[in-house]
């Protein structure tokens, strides 16, 4: 799977997202150490706390499915600029990223897009390996 193609998979999920409150539609599409890829969009609701973010949505949808290693990940909106994942979904990432490995693909458009890590965007994690300590 290489990464216009990861892109091209958040792009088609960013059509699914129910975003009717804020309008900001967000695609996801993460690959798993087995090649598996899953998408993922924001879902909305009237009680706002019980949004999800697309990246969470792919994250969980992954997990459920027995999936536990993620190694890239690809986000776009519709605003058509840079979008970079929450906080919340940062450290949802983290999780499953052995070794902060990650390769995080922050999508404008399939040949404009910010290739970057966790170390880049959540310094000083805290993880499992904290726990253990
Ligand atoms: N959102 C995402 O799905 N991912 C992000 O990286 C940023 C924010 C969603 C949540 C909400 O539905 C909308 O974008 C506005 O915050």
């Amino acid at each position: 799977m290489n990464n216009i193609e990861l892109i091209n998979y958040a792009k088609k999920a960013m059509n699914n997202a129910y975003a009717p409150y804020s309008n900001f539609c967000v695609g996801a599409a993460l690959l798993t150490d087995d090649g598996t890829v899953y998408t993922g969009c924001n879902i909305e609701n009237s009680s706002f706390g019980a949004t999800i973010c697309a990246e969470r949505t792919a994250a969980v949808k992954a997990v459920s499915e027995g999936h536990r290693r993620f190694t890239k990940i690809a986000i776009v909106s519709k605003a058509g600029g840079y979008t970079y994942p929450c906080g919340i979904c940062r450290q949802v990432i983290v999780e499953f990223a052995e070794d902060k490995d990650i390769k995080i693909f922050i999508v404008k458009s399939e040949d404009d897009y910010i290739e970057t890590t966790l170390d880049e965007i959540l310094p000083g994690s805290f993880t499992k390996k904290d726990l253990e300590k």
